[in-house]
């Protein structure tokens, strides 16, 4: 399977789009534009990457920067699309499940308060079973956390405080449940390879291992208290019933509470969908944002690499790029919830806390729920992989009698062959197409010369940039005006390609297209709007290697929207949010994708 391909690949041979001319824009020209004008240098000086942000060259030349098959075809820097294309001489290698006798204690860092070395491996077992399908009478429902009865929050109840009061040893137990996030996460896995700490986020791994990872857990629940059709409650931040922290979870004599979480935004507060640490919404507004984060992230991303993430196969470099779901509401959602008077951000703005707040699960479920909804779409495109590299890559959980299995993806298809399904709530969000700013083509060409007016400082054409303000760059499109049936087989993405940054800072910036230069932001609820990445603070064990991945936008719909479908340019401005200066970028182009 070929997850990029170029509008004409040569069977047997490198896709060429990845050694495309096209990445260096003949006009290519870098804007940084400062509103406000607070550069000493003249306005509309030109100055070099380099000049300005000298710390990036360290970035250019660390190790971590090819990855396996830069190395093995030795085309070095100028096979530069390694996170979008797949190897066609890639051996087949599906992510194994770790060795538990391998397993190593987590780190987790920040840099105001140092490193701390978590314990989060699960116990040995002497034996591993295979995942068998469960075998049910009827399917369980999942109901949405603000809408179930006193009955039913009863026994989620019961079955939490018995969960908790499992000795700590006991793989079942809560500690032992919330460490199988952590250990996945925060580097306790590398086979004996420490160049290769295993990552289930950031990939195509991400769905699959959750979905799994909650299926496990509502077993032990059920099995708990003798009910194996339990079903876990789904947090409906999707709808703007669902919105804020469901109730059930903020009574503090509840098992269901955890104190360690942002106090300013409990209920009736709603989550914001696309949180950064600045924004403040009335009420009214948020549910428009949030409903268009829900139509971005859900129906725009058509593919299964869009949606799902990107392949990762063993061996190869972890965190080649999330999907779309991901990225946002999901990360957005743990770092709204997470507190920030915590060193780490505990319990859910870190990974390897996360699964400590029973609100965890909740998330996840309606993040599972989306997976679900997606599939159920229309579009011929919007169907899982089928690369046996994906269903084939396997984990460990211990089931409901102690018991470690070992599950692939391929058993993770199908929520009823699994034996539960969603309670079907009101989706409010699939009308929600953005629109545009203001009506009437705004071309990038019009942009660009309304930037330099407005006494821009334009920095030539050197990538990596380092993200510590708001930068403009002019890219060039491979192809203009494609026919319908060329944009229904391929769509045009943006890639922004070596996304570099530590992996204990938050970090969040924004995408947008052909944007407006003027005060008034632009949100989700405007077609300019392209997407964003969010990064949740995650360590791996090796210390200083940084997290280097990548974020694929689709922008078919969007220039079709800002009718600028023939332009040869558009402008992408990138818009730090959270982190400033802590992200650099490698390298931003078009592509065309087909799964
Ligand atoms: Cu594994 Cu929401 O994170």
């Amino acid at each position: 399977m070929a997850s990029s391909v170029n509008s004409s690949p040569t069977p047997g041979i490198l896709p060429n789009s990845s050694i495309q001319t096209h990445f260096l824009p003949k006009t290519s020209q870098l804007s940084i534009f400062k509103k406000k004008k607070p550069f000493t240098f003249a306005s509309k000086k030109v100055v070099s990457c380099k000049a300005s942000n000298g710390s990036q060259n360290n970035e250019r030349s660390s190790p971590n920067r090819f990855d396996r098959r830069d190395v093995l075809l030795g085309l070095g820097s100028v096979y530069g699309a390694t996170n979008l294309v797949s190897d066609p001489f890639a051996l087949a290698a599906p992510v194994s499940s770790p060795d538990l006798d391998l397993c190593e204690k987590s780190t987790v860092t920040s840099t105001s308060a140092g490193t701390i070395k978590v314990p989060c491996c699960p116990p040995k077992s002497a034996k591993i079973l295979d995942f068998k399908p469960p075998k049910f009478s009827k399917l369980r429902y999942r109901p949405a956390a603000q809408m179930v009865d006193p009955e039913y929050l009863a026994k989620f109840t019961k079955a939490m405080e018995l969960m908790k009061a499992l000795p700590m040893d006991d793989p079942r137990s809560f500690m032992q449940q919330a460490n199988v996030h952590c250990a996945y996460c925060n580097g306790a896995y590398d086979n004996g390879d420490p160049s290769h700490e295993l990552q289930i986020h950031f990939s195509w791994l991400f769905f699959p291992f959750h979905r799994l990872y909650l299926y496990f857990y509502e077993r032990i629940l059920g099995n708990l208290i003798g009910d194996p059709n339990f079903a876990m409650p789904f947090w409906n931040w999707d709808a703007p019933p669902g919105m804020p922290i469901p109730e059930i979870y903020v009574d503090p004599n509840s098992p269901l509470y955890d104190e360690k979480r942002n106090v300013d935004h409990q209920p009736p507060k709603l989550a914001d969908l696309d949180y950064s640490l600045e924004e403040n919404l009335s009420k009214r507004d948020q549910i428009k944002s949030n409903l268009s984060v829900m139509y971005r992230q859900v129906v725009t991303n058509k593919t299964a690499t869009l949606f799902l993430g990107k392949p990762y196969r063993a061996g190869e470099k972890s965190s080649p790029g999330a999907g779309s779901l991901e990225q946002s509401p999901h990360t957005d959602i743990h770092k709204w919830v997470g507190d920030p008077r915590e060193t780490y951000k505990e319990d859910m703005g870190n990974f390897y806390s996360a699964g400590r707040d029973p609100l965890f699960y909740a998330h996840h479920c309606n993040v599972d729920r989306m997976w679900n909804i997606w599939r159920s779409l229309p579009g011929k495109k919007r169907r899982d992989f089928t690369d046996p590299d994906w269903l084939d890559s396997s984990f460990l959980f211990y089931d409901e009698n102690a018991n470690l299995v070992r599950a692939k993806v391929r058993d993770a298809l199908d929520t009823k062959t699994l034996g539960y399904d969603y309670q079907k709530v009101n989706i409010p969000w699939l009308k929600n197409k953005p629109t545009p700013r203001r009506p009437g083509k705004v071309s990038a060409k019009g942009q660009a010369k309304a930037a330099e007016a407005n006494n821009t400082t334009v920095i030539r054409n050197v990538f990596p940039i380092v993200l510590d303000k708001l930068v403009r760059v002019e890219v060039p499109r491979p192809k203009k005006s494609r026919t319908k049936l060329e944009k229904e087989d391929e769509e045009e993405v943006l890639v922004l390609q070596n996304i570099q940054l530590d992996r204990d800072v938050g970090v969040k910036f924004n995408v947008y297209i052909n944007d407006e230069d003027d005060e008034t932001p632009t949100g989700p609820e405007d077609s300019e709007f392209a997407g964003s990445f969010s990064n949740i603070p995650h360590n791996q064990n090796k210390g200083g290697v940084k997290l280097d991945t990548s974020l694929t936008l689709p922008i078919s719909d969007l220039l079709e929207d800002l009718d600028v479908e023939g332009d040869d340019n558009i402008l992408v401005t990138l818009v730090p949010k959270e982190g400033k200066g802590l992200v650099s970028i490698g390298n931003i182009k078009i592509d065309f994708i087909r799964e």
